[in-house]
C-alpha cells in the first residue's frame, strides 16, 4: 500500500482528504497534542480491525474513541456521571480520557469486548477539524508499531508505518508528547488508570479522592486482569536495552560511568551532563518536567538511531507530570530499576 502524506499547513484540502478516507473505512496517522494517533471510524468494525492489522497490537487492548463536540457524546455512552461531566468541562477539550459505560453502537473490536468504552475529546485544531470534517468518533491509538515508543511527529509514523496505512497527516511535533490521562468513571472514586498531563494533583483537587490503580507505578501481576488492558504490555521500549537508575544526582554520575563501554548511553537530565563519560540523550533541565514529556518518546528513538545498546536512565519524580514521565520510563524499562 502507498501511504499518502498530507500536508494540512500547506493543503487547503488537507483536513478534507484525510476525513474522506476516514469515512471510506481506511486508516490515516493524525497529529494530536499528545502524541500522532492511528484514527479510523470507530463505528466501522472492519475499519478499526485495520488499525490492529497495521500496529501489530494484541486483540484484547481496547482503543480510545475521540470526539470533536460535547453533542457527539451521548450515542457513544450509557451513563454520564456528575464528576465525569465535571472533569469534561474541566479538561475538555484536552490530554483527558474518560472511561464510561458502552452503548450498544461501540463494535467489539474498540472495547475488546469490555462493557466501558474509552473517550477523549482533543485539543488539537487538525484532529479536531478532521473529525469535525466527517463528524464521525475516530478510534485512534498511538501510531507506533505496538510496543515501541509512542511517535510524536510525522516522520516517527512514516518510520513505523509507511506502507501499512492510508495517510499520515503532517501536523508538527505533539505539544505534551506523552499520551492522555486515562481516568476511569465507572467506580467512585474514580481511579487513575494511566497518568499523564493533566496531573493526579489536578484531578484530586477537582474531583476530590482520586484512587491510584496499581498498574500505574508496578509491574501488573502475570495472569491477573488488569483494568487498563494497554498497561499489562512491555511498552514504549527501544530496540536499547533501559535500565532505570534511581539515586542522588552524584550516585547516577558514579554509577553509569562505571557501566562506561561500546554502546552504552545516559538518558539523563542537563545538570548530569558534565560529570558524564559516556555519551547521552538529555530530557532537559531536571526541574522541566513538562519538556521531560516532551521529549521523552523522541529520546528513546533517538539512542536507536545513535547505536545505543544500553541506556541507564534517571529516575523521574512521581508527582505532577513526572508521574507520566515515571510510568511510561519504567515500562520502556521493563520495570528494570537499580536502587543505590
Ligand atoms: O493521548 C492519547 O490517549 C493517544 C492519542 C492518539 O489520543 N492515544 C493513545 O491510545 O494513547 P493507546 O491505544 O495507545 O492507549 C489507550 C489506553 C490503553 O492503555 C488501553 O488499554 C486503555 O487506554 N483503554 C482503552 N479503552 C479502555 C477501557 N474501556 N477500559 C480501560 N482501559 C482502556
Ligand atoms: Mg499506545
Amino acid at each position: 500500500m502507498q501511504t499518502k502524506k498530507i500536508f494540512t499547513a500547506t493543503d487547503p484540502k488537507g483536513i478534507q482528504k484525510a476525513a474522506e478516507i476516514l469515512s471510506a473505512g481506511g486508516v490515516v496517522g493524525i497529529p494530536t497534542e499528545t502524541v500522532y494517533g492511528l484514527a479510523a471510524n470507530a463505528l466501522d468494525e472492519a475499519a478499526v480491525k485495520k488499525i490492529f492489522t497495521a500496529k501489530g497490537r494484541p486483540q484484547d487492548n481496547p482503543l480510545i474513541v475521540h470526539i470533536a463536540d460535547m453533542d457527539m457524546l451521548p450515542p457513544l455512552i450509557t451513563d454520564f456521571p456528575e464528576k465525569a461531566q465535571k472533569a469534561a468541562k474541566a479538561f475538555w477539550p484536552g490530554p483527558f480520557t474518560m472511561i464510561l459505560p458502552k452503548s450498544d453502537v461501540i463494535p467489539d473490536a474498540v472495547s475488546a469486548g469490555l462493557s466501558t468504552v474509552a473517550i477523549r475529546m482533543p485539543a488539537h485544531p487538525v484532529a479536531n477539524a478532521m473529525i469535525a470534517a466527517c463528524r464521525l468518533p475516530i478510534a485512534a491509538p498511538s501510531a507506533n508499531v505496538s510496543g515501541r515508543p509512542s511517535p510524536t511527529n510525522a516522520e516517527d509514523v512514516y518510520a513505523d508505518l509507511n506502507g501499512k496505512i492510508d495517510a499520515i497527516v503532517y501536523g508538527g511535533e505533539s505539544a505534551f508528547g506523552v499520551e492522555s490521562t486515562v481516568v476511569t468513571f465507572t467506580c467512585d472514586p474514580p481511579r487513575l488508570l494511566r497518568p499523564g498531563a493533566v496531573t493526579l494533583e489536578q484531578l484530586t483537587a477537582l474531583l476530590g479522592e482520586v484512587t491510584v490503580d496499581n498498574a500505574v507505578l508496578a509491574q501488573p501481576e502475570a495472569g491477573k486482569p488488569v483494568a487498563s488492558p494497554g498497561m499489562k504490555y512491555k511498552h514504549y521500549a527501544p530496540q536499547a536495552k533501559v535500565v532505570m537508575v534511581s539515586g542522588t544526582k552524584e550516585q547516577y554520575i558514579a554509577y553509569v560511568n562505571a557501566q562506561k563501554a561500546s554502546g552504552v548511553y545516559a538518558l539523563c537530565f542537563d545538570e548530569d551532563i558534565p560529570g558524564l563519560e559516556v555519551p547521552y540523550v538529555t530530557l532537559g533541565p531536571t526541574a522541566a518536567e513538562a519538556t521531560h514529556a516532551n521529549r521523552l518518546f523522541s529520546a528513546l528513538r533517538e539512542l536507536d538511531k545513535l547505536g545505543c545498546t544500553t541506556c541507564y536512565a534517571v529516575t523521574p519524580a512521581r508527582t505532577g507530570v513526572s508521574l507520566a514521565v515515571y510510568n511510561r520510563l519504567i515500562r520502556a524499562a521493563a520495570f528494570q530499576v537499580v536502587e543505590l
